[in-house]
């Protein structure tokens, strides 16, 4: 059970750091191993809040998932805005993964190495690195991840990946084609991001399983269900019942590796700040008090025997 990190708030707030320590035994950083903070300026690094993280996991026994090394968001605007030509970025790609997995090798359990590669439709989404590059820029950044560090779980992760649907057909495909090269990829990370207006998705459970019968890991890797404010009965416990279901596909499969929220007290989800008029979306209000949901994911462990 692990939760994304807010590292201001682990600093700032003493309530959030002992609910931190107390409620998960994986954590994963929100924004602090993301290119943009690690490497705001090219060749000046700011590891600290990363390091403070992972050191926080280590005293309290936790397991890293590090997040994420190719991405087409949050990249330092030294990256986008120079002219650099294919070979140049190709290399800084190189460098940037050989870099960080380095730093944290054998400290981080699983990474997230590609995410979001793909539109909803199933075609190759048009990033920096898909038109400098080419498609075989995620082989690539497999393969630079595990010779950096061959003992972490190596993943995709994407939204709107947790059901049956043009994407997930597509990230099927592209992991049975990875896997039959020889491209160390070894999970499918589902985030988990729902919202209660467009329903609850229901072939979540079928979804975890085609993925599990491919021979990898799967992992919920940012679960939070928002809704449009205000939040009432019914809402809540819908969104209970979301948090719910996706629990129960990652127990009832069995390479389901990890259930991970993304922020746990609505004090620090990202949730207002992204989607104007919604929020509410995680298990506990913004005074740490738990809703229904946070009793359901209870349950559903006890039941489970954890
Ligand atoms: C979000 C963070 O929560 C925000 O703080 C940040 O401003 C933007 O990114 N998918 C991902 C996450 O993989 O990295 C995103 O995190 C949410 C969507």
């Amino acid at each position: 059970m692990g939760t994304a990190v807010d590292a201001n708030a682990l600093n700032a707030d003493a309530t959030y750091r002992a609910a931190v320590a107390k409620e998960f035994d994986q954590v994963t950083p929100e924004n602090a191993m993301k290119w943009s903070e690690v490497e705001p300026v090219q060749g000046q690094f700011n590891w600290g809040p990363a390091d403070e993280l992972v050191a926080f996991a280590r005293a309290h026994g936790q397991k890293v998932r590090g997040h994420t090394l190719v991405w087409h968001s949050q990249l330092p605007s030294w990256l986008t805005e120079d002219a650099f030509t294919p070979a140049q970025l190709r290399d800084l790609l190189r460098k940037h993964i050989f870099t960080e997995v380095g730093r944290y090798k054998g400290k981080i359990w699983a990474w997230d190495v590609a995410n979001e590669v793909f539109n909803d439709d199933g075609t190759m989404r048009d990033t920096i690195w898909l038109r400098a590059l080419g498609p075989n820029y995620i082989a690539d950044a497999f393969r630079w991840a595990h010779q950096a560090d061959p003992n972490a779980l190596l993943f995709l992760n994407d939204y709107n990946a947790e059901w049956l649907n043009p994407k997930t057909d597509a990230y099927y495909n592209l992991i049975k084609t990875l896997r039959k090269q020889g491209v160390p990829v070894q999970g499918m990370g589902m985030q988990g991001h729902l919202a209660l207006q467009y329903g609850l998705p229901n072939t979540v459970l079928q979804n975890a399983q085609r993925f599990d019968s491919l021979g990898i890991k799967t992992a919920y890797t940012e679960v939070d269900i928002r809704m449009q404010l205000p939040v009432d009965v019914y809402k809540s416990a819908a969104q209970s019942e979301g948090f719910g279901s996706l629990l129960r596909a990652c127990l009832l499969v069995r390479g389901c590796v990890s259930y991970t929220l993304w922020g746990f007290t609505d004090k620090y989800s990202w949730v207002p700040g992204f989607f104007d008029g919604e929020g509410s979306a995680t298990p506990m209000d913004e005074n740490f008090q738990p809703k229904p949901a946070y009793y359901t994911m209870r349950e559903t462990f006890q039941l489970a025997g954890h």
